[in-house]
């Protein structure tokens, strides 16, 4: 299918050894119906000749600033305004570096400078380069700048190491192109909460009361949503994620009682919440000021008292605003979610199956069922958290009134 007919994309290739995927990679934007522009640094010339980019793009290969035999000026401003999106793969530790700091020493970095459009890159790097502190710092100013970044992937490695730092394969490079072209500005102007993450109850300065949670979904609705050009307020609890998406305003929270408090007070200038944290149900009475003692006795009494509910307490006060929430259960799982639904107040319930081995806790993937109160109600394939995502804001976006 042309999935990206029509499209202008312009493909930077620096000087790595996965640049000879890249004429694949072109092969792929090609058949898929794009226009494609080659720009490549001088040092790509040395791992992929011109002619093979230039026989498969059907057009001349950008390199240096002036064409050789005309003396041509090449204008990387009306390159940078004829580009819909700009792919970078591979992407060099180097033209990373040159890229977060505006170094514009070849034709590939002063048409980034100029793009008009997107861009998006694909780093390929040994794994000590990519984890470096420097190149890890280049790659954070760039997600801040708004580029989108192709993480790499694990496994063997031009040096024969192994490691994270080898480029994306070509195919999935071209369905991150496909989703971004599909992607809709269907949640501009509208603003909304996520909460995500487990919640921690602290029993002294030491110990406390959590779960297994680890946020990624609710990252991933955060992501989603930002992407749709939703503002979002993503609160969460203590998580090992990070997101530099400029639409999303993170708040780190560690309580139930401290997630309510973040919730509440971001909620009245929402449009909408969705609550996928996995907030713990009970607290500790008291939080001991200092360590608790191993005592003589065989058994600690820890007297817990039940935490907010802030799916209900947000429910009670929402008015027009839409409110989602999730349910994960072990047993006569629909009917609680139904049940969960009616008595917080949701307009809507995501269903996480534990029955499936592709959902929960610390996975990639999840298996939901979406249930309505209108009655409605869809079961959905395992997939990816982000397509996860992407089926809850569609189901949002689809109830009246929102
Ligand atoms: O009652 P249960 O924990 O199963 O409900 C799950 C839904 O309620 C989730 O959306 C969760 O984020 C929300 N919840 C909450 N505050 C609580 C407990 C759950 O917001 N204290």
């Amino acid at each position: 299918m042309q999935t990206l007919k029509g499209k202008h994309i312009v493909l930077g290739i620096t000087g790595g050894i996965a640049a000879y995927k890249s004429a694949y990679l072109l092969r792929l934007f090609i058949k898929a119906g794009a226009e494609v522009q080659v720009v490549i640094t001088p040092n790509g010339k040395e791992f992929i000749t011109p002619a093979t980019l230039a026989a498969l793009s059907g057009k001349p290969v950008v390199s240096e600033f002036f064409a050789a035999n005309t003396g041509e000026w090449h204008s990387h401003v009306d390159l940078g305004l004829w580009s819909d999106l700009m792919v970078i793969a591979p992407a060099t530790a180097s033209t990373i570096g040159k890229m977060a700091n505006g170094i514009a020493d070849n034709m590939l970095i002063t048409t980034y400078l100029s793009a008009k459009s997107p861009v998006m890159i694909a780093p390929a790097m040994d794994l000590d380069m990519w984890a470096h502190p420097s190149t890890q710092r280049n790659i954070a100013t760039l997600e801040h700048d708004g580029v989108e970044i192709i993480q790499p992937a694990s496994g063997e490695l031009a040096s024969h190491l192994t490691g994270r730092g080898r480029m994306e394969e070509p195919e999935e490079i071209l369905r991150r192109v496909e989703l971004h072209f599909s992607r809709k500005e269907s949640l501009c102007g509208k603003r909304i909460l996520v909460t995500a993450g487990p919640t921690y109850e602290d029993i002294d300065p030491v110990r406390f009361i959590g779960n297994y949670s680890s946020g990624k979904m609710g990252f991933a609705i955060a992501e989603e949503a930002a992407a749709r050009g939703a503002e979002i307020t993503l609160v969460t609890g203590p998580v090992a994620l990070h997101t530099e998406h400029p639409g999303i305003k993170r708040i780190d929270v560690r309580s139930a009682r401290q997630m309510l408090e973040a919730a509440e007070k971001a909620f009245a200038d929402c449009d909408a919440a969705i609550l996928s944290a996995a907030v713990a149900d009970y607290a500790p009475e008291h939080r001991h000021e200092t360590k608790l003692k191993r005592e003589k006795t065989d058994c600690l009494d820890l007297k817990l008292v039940r935490n907010p509910d802030i799916a209900a307490v947000l429910g009670m006060i929402k008015g027009e605003r839409k409110l989602v929430g999730f349910a994960l259960e072990t047993d006569n799982e629909h009917d609680n979610a139904i049940g969960k639904m009616k008595k917080k107040g949701l307009d809507m319930i995501v269903l996480n199956s534990l029955r499936n081995p592709l959902a929960g806790f610390n996975k990639n993937t999840n298996q939901v069922t979406i249930i309505k109160t209108d009655g409605t109600e869809k079961e959905y394939p395992a997939k990816d958290k982000r397509d996860v995502a992407g089926d809850i804001l569609d189901q949002l976006e689809s109830l009246p009134g929102f």
